[in-house]
This record gives C-alpha cells, sequence and structure tokens, in this order.
C-alpha cells in the first residue's frame, strides 16, 4: 500500500549547488523512520519551523529525505506497546518529528510509542491540531510564566509577533484567564482580529514607544515575545518587579542585546520555552491544560485555513514572508 507524504530532499546540481526541494509523493509504510506505532494521520498544521524546513531558508532537518511535519493527531494502526491499542486517538508534538524523524505531513507516520499522548479529552484531532506546536508553546511559556509568580496585579501581558500562530495562541489563552493583554503586531489589518482574540490594547512596536535605556519605566507586567532582537530587550527593561519574560522566538532576529539590569534589580525572570524538547511529563501536563483551563476560546477564529495534504506545498513561503495570520492545520485523512 502507498500513501501521500510531503518529503524534503536536499539536491545537488551539475554545477555542484544544493538546494532544498519538497515533494508531494507517495511512499511506502516501510520507508518511514522506525518506530513501534504505526499511525493514521488525520491532521497536521503548518508551523514556522516546518516552513524553515520545507523552503530551506532554515538549518531544522538532521538528514534527507525526511517528511516534514513536526506536530500530527491520528488514530492508532498498530501498535508493539501495550500502552496503545489500533483505533486509539493521540497526538504527537516535538521529539524530533519532522526533524530527525518522518513527520506529520504525511498520511501514515511511524513514530516511537514513548513520544505518543492519548489525545485529552475534551479536545478533537482536528482541535488538537488548531492549537498544534504554536498553541503548546503559548501554554508552555504561559504555564512557565504563571509557576514562576505571573498574576493579574503585575500589570498587563505584552505579545509580540501577535497575528502569528503562537501570538494569536498565547492572547486567547491569557485572555480566557483574565488576563490583560497588549498585542503588538506589525500588521494593521490584523488589529480587529487581534481584538477579537480578546487583546485589550492593540499596537504596533513603534507606539509602545519603548526607551533604549537598559532599565525604564514599568510598562508591562510580563511578555511573550516571538521576535527576539531589539524589541525583547527594551519589554525587559520596562517589566515590573518580578515578571517574568518568556522568549519563544526569532521572527525579527535571533540576536538580542540586553544588561543584566532588569535581573538584578527588578528581580525580572527571562524563561526560555523549548517545544522540542519539553520533558514528557510536563508536555502531557501541558496538553491536559490545553484540554482544560488553558483551552483557547477562540479556536474558530484563529483557523485561519484548513489545506488538504497535496495542497500544503503553497503555504510555507508565504507563512515566512509574513504573509499568514492565526494557524494552518492539513487535512492528511482523505
Ligand atoms: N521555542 C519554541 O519551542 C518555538 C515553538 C514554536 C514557534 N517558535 C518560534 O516562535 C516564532 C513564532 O512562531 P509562529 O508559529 O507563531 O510563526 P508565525 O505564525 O509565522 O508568526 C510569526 C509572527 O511574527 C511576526 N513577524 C514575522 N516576521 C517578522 C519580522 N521580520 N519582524 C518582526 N515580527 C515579525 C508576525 O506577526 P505580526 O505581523 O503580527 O507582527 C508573524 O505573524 C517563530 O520564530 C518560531 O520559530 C518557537
Amino acid at each position: 500500500m502507498s500513501f501521500l507524504a510531503c518529503r524534503i530532499y536536499k539536491e545537488t546540481d551539475s554545477n555542484g549547488v544544493k538546494s532544498t526541494l519538497r515533494r508531494i509523493e507517495r511512499m511506502h509504510l516501510d520507508e518511514l523512520s522506525p518506530g513501534d506505532l504505526v499511525v493514521r494521520v488525520h491532521y497536521s498544521g503548518v508551523n514556522y519551523k516546518d516552513a524553515l524546513a520545507a523552503t530551506g531558508r532554515g538549518a531544522i532537518l538532521k538528514h534527507f529525505p525526511l517528511n516534514a511535519g513536526i506536530d500530527l493527531a491520528g488514530v492508532v494502526v498498530s501498535s508493539s506497546d501495550p500502552r496503545f491499542a489500533p483505533g486509539q486517538a493521540i497526538l504527537v508534538n516535538g521529539c524530533g518529528l519532522g526533524e530527525s524523524h518522518d513527520g506529520g505531513l504525511a498520511e501514515f507516520a511511524r513514530i516511537p510509542s514513548d513520544w505518543a499522548i492519548p489525545l485529552p479529552q475534551g479536545l478533537s484531532m482536528k482541535q488538537a491540531m488548531i492549537i498544534g506546536t504554536a498553541g503548546f508553546t503559548a501554554g508552555l511559556a504561559i504555564h512557565r510564566m504563571l509557576s514562576n509568580g505571573q498574576n493579574h496585579d503585575l500589570g498587563p501581558i505584552v505579545v509580540t509577533g501577535a497575528s502569528g500562530g503562537v501570538g494569536s495562541m498565547a492572547i486567547s489563552i491569557l485572555s480566557t484567564l483574565g488576563f490583560d493583554t497588549i498585542a503588538v503586531s506589525g500588521r494593521e489589518n490584523f488589529y480587529q482580529y487581534l481584538s477579537d482574540l480578546g487583546a485589550n490594547r492593540v499596537c504596533s512596536a513603534a507606539q509602545l514607544a519603548l526607551s533604549e535605556r537598559p532599565l525604564d519605566k514599568v510598562e508591562f507586567g510580563g511578555a511573550i515575545d516571538n521576535v527576539g532582537g531589539q524589541l525583547l530587550s527594551q519589554i525587559l527593561a520596562h517589566t515590573q518587579l518580578w515578571g517574568n519574560v518568556a522568549s519563544i522566538g526569532l521572527a525579527d532576529t535571533h540576536q538580542f542585546n540586553s544588561s543584566v539590569f532588569p535581573m538584578i534589580l527588578r528581580g525580572v525572570s527571562l524563561l526560555g520555552v523549548s517545544s522540542t524538547n519539553c520533558p514528557m511529563p510536563l508536555r502531557k501536563e501541558i496538553w491536559s491544560r490545553l484540554a482544560t483551563d488553558l483551552k483557547p476560546l477562540s479556536l474558530d477564529k484563529i483557523l485561519a485555513e484548513e489545506v488538504a495534504l497535496k495542497d500544503v506545498s503553497a503555504v510555507f513561503n508565504p507563512l515566512l514572508d509574513r504573509k499568514r495570520y492565526g494557524r494552518t492545520i492539513v487535512k492528511c485523512l482523505t
């Protein structure tokens, strides 16, 4: 039996020039990376990292060829692990899926059973992939902030790169929890969308009018940052005593210059958030919370588009070129 997959190749032309190519092509189960669970994938999603991997605009894949897709939700077809039975719905995100192991943008996947999370009650497979790695990462950041003392009294949480997948999820979850939020977006045409997700204020980075001093007037209780660079440095300098700044992304740049003043004079914490390497007990806890108290209320609004697997190739470049918003999910079950 053959099935469809979005498979990424690195090829060298006759002049020795290397390029990354993606093909929607048919393959067989025994060609997939090894694992003790075979899964019929129902939904996957398109994340920033998938777009970097599929276009070759980021060095994400550890070897070639490889099926793209860092997350999936599907149904177990066969299992040699007694914890999982055929017919059971599961999800996977991170752990090397779509980076070192054939990923979720395919009709079938074969994975180590230790990576599988039984689909939490309260989430459909489609909802799990609207949330996807973006929502998982936002949830992980918020969980870390709350565990480290973030509370409503510290002031509003500023979210950068707000119209993207992680940003949209963060605004929605924080609003559900009753936090005031400031959505920072470079695109005015998404201001109404961000207000509809629950943002209390929506503005550009320039409109925040932050200084470049290493420490300045308190403006934010905390932050979820998707862009890196100068904006992250400025936000740190304007964060409340004992506030938390979660560093998630590099949509602007991976570089970042700051001083120690926010940390040593205000007790500000800069929290790292790594969805790929999150330990499994914490990963399960976050997914369980995403189905209950951290469940984003605005999933329908955040779902920008559902595309068929055969059409996924067209999504990658526009996502990196800041032409999309919210979440794009991929229907892999035909
Ligand atoms: N640490 C982790 O485990 C983890 C997990 C998931 C994602 N990430 C990272 O988090 C970031 C966001 O991921 P995502 O899935 O939300 O991607 P996304 O859907 O493409 O959203 C990125 C958003 O960042 C803003 N942006 C894009 N280019 C920018 C630029 N040059 N300068 C400033 N802002 C820019 C845009 O928002 P506006 O137009 O509204 O400003 C865009 O919608 C990415 O860097 C991704 O690699 C990290």
